[in-house]
């Protein structure tokens, strides 16, 4: 009996694509979507909306472009790959919207632009442009997007502009250079990772949703979740996998704390350090509360007036004793530890691998022989980075068994 079998799904429910279909809308997801319809609708030219890596972005924007209500009502441009230069961006755009240019001299595309623009706005339809990852706009194109949200009619905005993007977006927009562009900015929201309560519920609704099936996650496993994803759906979509998986493999219907475990340890090479290193972190303030009471029972028995010995290395004995701080109660309390997950691993940044393979390879260049591949999913701990000169970055990343190889960016997304 397969995994999907053994559980009753029609799929698997924490498949790591931006499906519109599972749209969980959570607090802040929900309003994110009404801001975005009500821009649209009410004509108010730009929209910002912010969130970290995994928290959800580009599902939110294709739940809004998979609804029925802006069908036939809107035109819209999509903009996904924005490193581009304002000519190269316009005409992404114009291409997108079906608008034919005769020549390529930049008033003549504008003045095309406009006439499109105000045609449409006659029939009532909504002409957007869509830029996802916009935190990689650059400067110059930011700035032809914002005098493009100058072509408005004495009545109305005549171009709604959408920019998604990491926080870094929200930053930079702070800059001298961009406070123009920033003061345009109509309506902004965030997308906050879930709480702990939406963590549980976004399960249960992605359970429900890929056919419900007879899989439960007890309570005590999705609290251990929410901690360990910090409420980033994509982290959850990962370890929630991996537990399901270590479930099936003990043939069990529930998914434990125990399958969370487990799955932690098998998703990543950065996780299962973080591990050892709780275990590592527990022996050591173990062997710090002997060193301390045998330390005390040495002062002790000084004190007592036993023949004080004036051998040196009693008395470094006897500094290190006076040095040592007894632990305190809280320290060696093992549920104050920080959560054996991704975040254990700061301040070493980390990666997840975006694309369905990634190459591994022995030096940062694509002449460089592959090594081996890493597939989707795969964490890794960044050890080094490198920029050729064409401007690509690579990352050099570990494996558990302490293995470096070099990965190019386009695969990869920076976790938090
Ligand atoms: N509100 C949500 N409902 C259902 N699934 C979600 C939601 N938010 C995120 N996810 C899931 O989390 C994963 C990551 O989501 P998404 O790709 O939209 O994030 P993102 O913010 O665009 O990330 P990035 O900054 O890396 O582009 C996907 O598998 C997606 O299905
Ligand atoms: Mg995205």
């Amino acid at each position: 009996m397969d995994y999907l079998e053994f559980f009753d799904l029609k799929e698997n429910p924490f498949r790591l694509t931006p499906d519109p279909f599972y749209f969980y809308p959570s607090g802040s997801h929900n309003e994110a979507l009404s801001s975005f319809n009500y821009i649209v609708e009410q004509k108010e030219g730009f929209f910002m909306c912010t969130g970290e890596p995994g928290t959800g972005k580009t599902t939110l924007l294709n739940t809004f472009l998979n609804t029925d209500r802006w069908k036939d009502r809107a035109g819209i441009a999509l903009v996904l790959t924005p490193r581009l230069s304002p000519e190269e961006f316009l005409l992404t755009v114009l291409e997108d919207l079906n608008v034919k240019v005769k020549n390529t001299n930049k008033n003549e595309i504008i003045k095309a632009f406009r006439d499109f623009l105000i045609e449409n706005s006659m029939f009532g339809r909504r002409i957007i442009i869509i830029v996802d990852e916009a935190q990689n706009l650059p400067d110059e194109t930011l700035e032809e997007l914002r005098l493009l949200s100058n072509l408005e009619t004495e009545k109305e905005k005549l171009l709604q502009i959408v920019l998604i993007g990491q926080p870094e977006l929200r930053n930079r927009m702070l800059l001298e250079n961009l406070k123009q562009l920033n003061q345009r900015i109509t309506v902004r929201t965030t997308l906050n990772p879930l709480t702990i309560d939406e963590t549980s519920d976004y399960i249960n609704y992605r359970l429900v949703k890929a056919g419900k099936g007879n899989v439960i996650f007890e309570d005590r496993a999705k609290k251990f979740i929410h901690k360990l994803s910090k409420g980033i759906p994509r982290l959850i979509n990962l370890i929630c996998s991996r537990a399901m998986m270590a479930a099936y493999l003990d043939m069990s219907r529930q998914v434990k704390k125990r399958h969370v475990e487990y799955a932690i340890r098998h998703i990543s090479d950065v996780a299962m350090p973080a591990v050892k290193r709780r275990k590592l972190l527990r022996v050591s303030l173990l062997t710090a509360l002997l060193i301390t009471a045998s330390a005390i029972a040495f002062i002790m028995n000084y004190s007592l007036h036993i023949t004080p010995v004036a051998d040196p290395t009693h008395r470094a004995d006897r500094q290190d004793a006076v040095v040592k701080e007894p632990p305190k109660v809280d320290a060696v309390n093992t549920d104050k530890l920080p959560a054996p997950g991704i975040d254990m691993v700061s301040p070493q940044r980390t990666l997840i691998v975006v694309a369905d393979t990634a190459n591994l390879m022995s030096e940062p260049s694509i002449d460089s022989g592959t090594v081996t591949q890493a597939s989707k999913g795969n964490v890794f701990e960044i050890a080094d980075e490198f920029k050729e000169t064409g401007g690509r970055k690579w990352y050099k990343v570990k494996t558990s068994g302490g293995k470096e190889y070099w990965i190019n960016e386009k695969s990869v997304k920076l976790l938090p």
